[in-house]
Formats: structure tokens, C-alpha cells, sequence
């Protein structure tokens, strides 16, 4: 009789060869890297070498918070200095939705584009990259998810990454929602990568804690779910670990001192150093239930990785002892001479202390039960077709786990009791 345990293990060992397959080919794949230019005035000196570069339009793509803080002006007045000509298409919503990018799409063609500047988060990167894809190769863009499928090389991409992040500006991914049927969806292809990025700490001092706080955790999952999985490179392994590294010192520093540059340029380090991890070596469950949440629930994408990294570091425990470990001295929890099982439960306590003092929540507010299952399915069907962890969850583990970030029931307060008088006069 198959049990349910031997029926993981099948399935642990299928799609454990498949995956292990997939991850010798990403190995060689050649995945193309901008050149990044770093620090206090950088996306002005992106702009300068833009100009120079004989677009005849360039669609600068952002949201309107970016655009009213006047993030943009450097570039603008390096772009305009140069003599280039830009239009802005200041639109875009966190998880860029299917018709706000149709949109895009449509003002790029009107304006004869042909070059786009990502001037923002993730949400700002990523539309970008499914607009260049999409103009390039003219089909709905539910038919563009998945691995290369447009057949024309994307129009180029310049970034500028407003959040420490997503690592978007580095990576071969774009992820775009659809909100017909409430999931996020995502688009794979080399050839979206950012020709240049400008890593420029100036534009981060305005962001709120909060949201320094969730897209600090964002890269800190792509390091940590790219270093524990099963196509780690040598290459990505060195990137994981100087992003942790760069964290644990420095993303308290930025969510308590915002306009502190030292820090804020340390944390967009380490965000392209863990997106370059994770474009080599890719994500996890953390990853595949938080794009669950987004979808549903629209959680923002940090948040949900945040609340799930602890439940599923904790899942993975027995099977990457030696990877915790290592990443605990990169952390500095800990150091080398250390015993490996210590050093692997102090890098557990250490994400659970990290999450705390930035002030993110253990659960959800928004989970439901009766939206568990669905979720774990979901869940189970992106991290199994697509991500090489390190250890296998059914599908009621899978629900087990999510049940975990379910908000505590308050106990209920017992009705004041009423004087006589009170009693009377109802
Ligand atoms: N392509 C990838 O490789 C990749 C990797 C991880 C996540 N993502 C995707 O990226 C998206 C999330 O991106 P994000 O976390 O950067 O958030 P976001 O782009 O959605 O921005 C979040 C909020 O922060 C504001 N904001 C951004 N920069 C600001 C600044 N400098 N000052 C003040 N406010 C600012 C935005 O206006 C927005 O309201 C999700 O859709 C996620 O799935 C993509
Ligand atoms: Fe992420």
C-alpha cells in the first residue's frame, strides 16, 4: 500500500532527479549581468551615459508616490542634459495588475518608444520588464508566463531599484498579477535582464520602516532559499552569503535611521547580490506560499516572506543543518569553532529576533481556513515544478505549515456586567 509518507518520497524523488536536472542546465545557461554603477548621485550618472546611447524615446516606467516624491529629477535633468527625449508613464500599482500593464503597453506604442528606464520597486522593475517583453512580442500576456516564451529579444531595460528589494534589476524574472484569477504570474527570460542599473541610495531615505522592513526580508529569503537549495553554484553561494552578511548589519540600521546612506547603500548591495543568488540558483516554499498570499490577498510580497521564513527554515531544519550553520557565521550569530547544530538553532533564533525588532508580524491577518488547501495546493504546484528545495512538502504539510501564520483567536472579553440601575433604565 502506498502511504502518504511513500507517496512524499516518490514524489521527493521524481521531481528531486527533474529539479536536479533543471538546475545542471540553469547552470550553464548564460545569464547576461548589468553593469551597476553604485552610490549617492548614481541614477543621474545613469541618465548621463543613457543619453548618450541614441534612443529615440525613452518610456521612464514608475509609480506616482515615486514620481510626487520627485525621486526621478536627477535622471530627468541628466536625461534632458544629454539631449534625449523621455516621456514618463507614472501608473504603476504594487503587484502590477494584467490591464494597468496593457496600459503601459499601449502608451509605449503612442509615444514610439523605444527604450524603457524601471524606476522603482519590484512592482515598478517588473512591469517594465513584462512591457519591454510584450512589445517585442505581440501576444496576451498570460501566454508570455513561463520560460522563454516570446520569441523576440525584449526592448532594452535600464533600472533604478527604489527598494532593497527585490533584486529585480539583476534577475531574469518578472512577476506581474493577474487579478481575473487572483494569482500572481511570472515571466522567465534572460533576455529581460537590465543592460544598466544605477543602485543609488538617495532615493531610499524617504521610504517608510515598514516597507524598509519587508523588502529587507524579501532579499533576505532570495539568499537564504537560494544557499539551501539544491542548485547552489560556488558563484551563488558567495553572493547569498555576502547578502546575508550585509543584512544582519545593516537592515536594523536602515529601518531605525532611514537617512542613514551608509546603510541604505549596503542594503541595495545586498538585494542585487541576492538577486544575482537567486537568478542562479532560485527560491523556495517561502517564496511559493507568499506568492499565494499576494495573489489572494494582495499581502505585500515582503510580508508574506517574512511571516513565512521562520515556519519554513524551521520545516527545513533536519535537512540543512550544515547551510544554517554556515549562514550563521556569515550572519555573524556565531563563529566558525562552534558546533554545527549550535550554530544551525542560532540562525534560526536569529531570523525570529531579526523579525521581531523590525516590527513584522508572526501571522496574517488576512488568512482564512477555509482558504488554506487551495493555497497549499497552489503553493505546492509552483515550488514543485519550479524550485529545487532542499526538502519536500505534501500538501497537508504544506497546509500544516500555512495553518501556523493563521491569526490567533482573542480570547473573547465577557460581557461587562450591568449595574441594577443601568439594567432598569434598558
Ligand atoms: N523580478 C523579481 O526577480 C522579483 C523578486 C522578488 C519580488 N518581485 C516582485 O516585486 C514586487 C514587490 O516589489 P517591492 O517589494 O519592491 O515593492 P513595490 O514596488 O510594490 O513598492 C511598495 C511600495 O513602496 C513604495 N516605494 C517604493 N520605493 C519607494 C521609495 N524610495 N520611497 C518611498 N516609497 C517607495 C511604492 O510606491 C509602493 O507603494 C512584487 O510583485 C514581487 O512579486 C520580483
Ligand atoms: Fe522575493
Amino acid at each position: 500500500m502506498i502511504t502518504d509518507s511513500t507517496r512524499n518520497s516518490l514524489v521527493a524523488t521524481g521531481l528531486g532527479t527533474l529539479m536536479r536536472g533543471a538546475g545542471l542546465f540553469t547552470r550553464f545557461i548564460p545569464i547576461p549581468q548589468p553593469t551597476l554603477l553604485v552610490g549617492p548621485g548614481s541614477s543621474g550618472r545613469l541618465g548621463q551615459a543613457i543619453a548618450g546611447f541614441g534612443h529615440r524615446k525613452i518610456l521612464i516606467v514608475t509609480d506616482s508616490i515615486i514620481s510626487k516624491l520627485g525621486l526621478l529629477k536627477d535622471l530627468t535633468d541628466a536625461l534632458a542634459s544629454g539631449g534625449a527625449e523621455f516621456v514618463v508613464f507614472d501608473e504603476i500599482t504594487p503587484d502590477a495588475p494584467i490591464p494597468l500593464i496593457e496600459k503601459g503597453i499601449a502608451f509605449y506604442r503612442a509615444q514610439g518608444c523605444d527604450a524603457i528606464v524601471a524606476f522603482g520597486g519590484g512592482s515598478s522593475m517588473d512591469a517594465s520588464k513584462a512591457i519591454a517583453v510584450a512589445v517585442s512580442n505581440p501576444k496576451p500576456l498570460r501566454q508570455l508566463a513561463g520560460y522563454f516564451k516570446g520569441l523576440r529579444t525584449p526592448v532594452k531595460i535600464y533600472a533604478v531599484p527604489t527598494t532593497a528589494g527585490t533584486g529585480s534589476e539583476v534577475t531574469v524574472a518578472a512577476v506581474i498579477s493577474d487579478p481575473e484569477q487572483h494569482r500572481k504570474l511570472v515571466i522567465i527570460d534572460p533576455r529581460m535582464v537590465p543592460k544598466m542599473a544605477a543602485l543609488d541610495p538617495c532615493l531610499m531615505t524617504g521610504l517608510p520602516p515598514h516597507i524598509t522592513a519587508a523588502t529587507g526580508i524579501d532579499a533576505l529569503t532570495h539568499a537564504i532559499e537560494a544557499f539551501v537549495g539544491n542548485w547552489t553554484t560556488p558563484y551563488s553561494d558567495g553572493m547569498a552569503l555576502s547578502a546575508v552578511g550585509l543584512i544582519f548589519e545593516n537592515l536594523r540600521i536602515a529601518y531605525r535611521d532611514g537617512g542613514n546612506l551608509a546603510a541604505r547603500e549596503k542594503m541595495s548591495l545586498a538585494s542585487t547580490y541576492a538577486g544575482f543568488a537567486f537568478t542562479r540558483a532560485n527560491v523556495g516554499y517561502v517564496h511559493a506560499i507568499a506568492h499565494q498570499f499576494g495573489g489572494l490577498y494582495h499581502t505585500p510580497h515582503g510580508l508574506a516572506n517574512a511571516i513565512m521564513l521562520p515556519l519554513v527554515l524551521k520545516f527545513s531544519h533536519p535537512v540543512i543543518v550544515g547551510r544554517l550553520a554556515l549562514l550563521a557565521v556569515a550572519a555573524r550569530l556565531g563563529t566558525e569553532d562552534e558546533d554545527e547544530d549550535v550554530l544551525a538553532q542560532k540562525f534560526l533564533d536569529g531570523v525570529d529576533q531579526l523579525n521581531a525588532d523590525l516590527g513584522i508580524p508572526a501571522t496574517l491577518a488576512a488568512l482564512k481556513e477555509a482558504d488554506i488547501p487551495a493555497l497549499a495546493k497552489a503553493a505546492c504546484w509552483e515550488a514543485h515544478t519550479g524550485y529545487p528545495v532542499p526538502r519536500y512538502l505534501s500538501q497537508q504539510e504544506c497546509s500544516d505549515l500555512i495553518r501556523q501564520a493563521l491569526p490567533k483567536a482573542t480570547p473573547a472579553t465577557p460581557p461587562k456586567r450591568r449595574s441594577k440601575k443601568a439594567a432598569k433604565a434598558a
